[in-house]
């Protein structure tokens, strides 16, 4: 496995299929699920790891995000990952850097009612990783169904040449998504996350609300929305880590 972290570097063959799973790092079984999928359907596979950012709305949240790139850089070879790109915040953000992509349409509602230049940040930066990797696939995690709907319209809005492509989301035993935000639960969050399965196993947004508040989260928002068809998508925060996750309904099901 390849790791690096500059742009002239990145010579990737060209024959073949190229993939790409792009992630902020702090690996897990989501993120195993992706390079799975990838594996499987690319001749060469590339791994991004760059925590974005321009994708965070408070500085306390980027600084807490959890880094590891030795575990992420053993995890990635392990499941046969081809090359990490891991590039600096200078590399991605040099100085004179004054361009962005501002998405409307997905963009707006769910997460930019609470982080207002989240999607600018998600969609500037795909597109520079889609542009620096040239994949003709790219695979992503339905965990984050607004980002997915933003990706594609971003495709098909700036006609990239790259096949969009969704894995589900995956699950602890006891059903709370992985998020690499979890490893910032206590013992007693992590007890209350739970309440996030359970409000949206109910697949009714004012049962769904009912459940979290009862539970001690605070919701940003429990809504019905159409990511790729109706879907139930909550935010909320437990203690100070924010949480989403989010559950398709069966069509038809749009209140
Ligand atoms: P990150 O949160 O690291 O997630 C990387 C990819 O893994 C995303 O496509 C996300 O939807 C997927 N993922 C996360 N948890 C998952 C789970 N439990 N099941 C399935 N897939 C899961 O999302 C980002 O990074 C960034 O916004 C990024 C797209 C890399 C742009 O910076």
């Amino acid at each position: 496995m390849r790791v690096i972290r500059s742009i002239t570097e990145l010579d990737l063959p060209r024959h073949g299929v190229v993939g790409l799973v792009p992630t902020m790092g702090a690996l897990h079984g989501g993120h195993t699920a992706l390079f799975r999928a990838g594996r499987s359907d690319s001749d060469v596979l590339v791994a991004s790891l760059f925590v974005n950012p321009a994708q965070f709305s408070e500085g306390a949240d980027l600084a807490q995000y959890p880094r590891d790139l030795e575990r992420d850089l053993a995890l990635a070879e392990a499941e046969g990952v081809d090359v990490v790109f891991a590039p600096s915040t200078e590399e991605m953000y040099p100085p004179g850097f004054a361009t962005w992509v501002e998405p409307a349409g997905a963009a707006e509602g769910l997460e930019s009612e609470h982080r207002p230049r989240h999607f600018r940040g998600v969609a500037t930066v795909c597109l520079k990783l889609l542009n620096i990797v040239r994949p003709e696939i790219a695979w992503f995690g339905r965990k984050d169904a607004q980002q997915v709907a933003v990706v594609k319209q971003l495709v098909r809005d700036l006609n990239l040449a790259v096949e969009i492509r969704v894995v589900d989301t995956v699950r602890d035993e006891d059903g709370l998504a992985l998020s690499s935000r979890n490893v910032l639960l206590s013992p007693s969050e992590r007890e209350q996350a739970l309440a996030l399965p359970r409000a949206l196993a109910t697949r009714d947004p004012a049962r769904a609300r009912a459940i979290l508040t009862a539970a001690g989260l605070t919701p940003d928002y429990v809504e019905v929305a159409d990511l790729d068809g109706p879907t139930l998508a909550i935010a909320a925060r437990v203690g100070s880590t924010r949480l989403i996750d989010n559950i398709p309904l069966p069509e038809g099901d749009h209140s």
